[in-house]
């Protein structure tokens, strides 16, 4: 493991944590206990039927949105992330809830034989391919685990996103549009994402910005059509300060900035 995704693992080992035992509510815990769903509208919206299908979820985290796609109709479901205390709170998840899920603990990149099997739709939303290096090899992982006909939904934080930051009521544009694979982006956070004052031990982290252009040119390098490409104006968590909430956890940039693309979804087909 390079020094990069060591210290990534060491980070996500420490949200995990902090995570399965959220107090903000960011992670709807509560919800899917119950059988419900942590979907947000938007992926809720753009997934289609799910019934029937055998789903693999690549970087699950601690497994709500797993567990979600069962309680939404899939036949079965397998989360797959590296960390080991996000899979083993994502079991604990499914034993409390009594859905029947599989959980499998490896490196994105040893995704095909870690899993053996392959699937209808493989599901990536929300923060997963920025921690990725090697968006080739991620395509090639995805093209792996679909059998013929089968589908990607990606739906991530949108790269132009990621390029800027907001300073002064102002989005200034701070980062390359393309980050060299070899020399991330360093970040030192102190605490996580949801609002969780508790502090991270292992701060270090890395990440990516893939172009949209280099996503799909990966994903059609690996023998998937692209089936829809969509910018949407909306994210699931406040990017900038300020941001105005236009639904339950989905927000907007406030009135009298420059519109850019917040997120963005891909739905692609592995040939068959
Ligand atoms: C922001 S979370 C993704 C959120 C996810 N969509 C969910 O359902 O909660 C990112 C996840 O990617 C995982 N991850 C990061 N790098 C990875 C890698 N190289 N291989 C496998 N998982 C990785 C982390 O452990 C973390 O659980």
């Amino acid at each position: 493991m390079d020094h990069f995704t060591e210290a990534n693992l060491a980070n996500w080992n420490d949200r995990a944590d902090l995570h399965a035992t959220d107090t903000t509510g960011l992670y709807r815990i509560a919800s899917v206990l119950e059988g419900g769903s942590a979907l947000h509208d938007l992926e809720a919206g753009e997934i289609g039927d799910l019934s029937g299908k055998n789903i693999v979820h690549l970087q699950c985290h601690i497994g709500l949105d797993t567990l979600s796609l069962k309680h939404l109709g899939a036949a079965s479901v397998t989360g797959l992330d590296f960390s080991p205390r996000a899979i083993a709170a994502a079991r604990d998840f499914a034993r409390q809830a009594g859905t029947e899920a599989r959980f499998v603990e490896a490196s994105i990149y040893d995704a095909p034989k870690a899993l053996g099997a392959t699937y209808d739709m493989a599901f990536v939303t929300w923060g997963a391919i920025n921690w990725l290096s090697d968006i080739r090899a991620w395509a090639q992982v995805v093209a792996d685990v679909l059998k013929p006909g089968g589908t990607l939904y990606l739906l991530e934080g949108h790269p132009q996103l990621y390029q800027y930051e907001l300073r002064d009521g102002k989005l200034e544009l701070t980062a390359d549009w393309r980050t060299p694979s070899a020399k991330p982006l360093t970040y030192d956070d102190t605490q996580t994402y949801t609002g969780d004052e508790r502090p991270l031990t292992n701060t270090r982290n890395y990440e990516w910005i893939h172009p949209i252009s280099d996503v799909i040119g990966a994903l059609i390098g690996a023998g998937l059509a692209i089936d829809f490409l969509r910018e949407h104006e909306i994210i699931v968590w406040r990017a900038f300060p300020g941001m105005i909430e236009t639904g339950l956890d989905q927000f907007e940039l406030p009135p009298g900035l420059p519109r850019i693309p917040m997120s963005y979804s891909i739905g692609a087909t592995k040939k068959g």
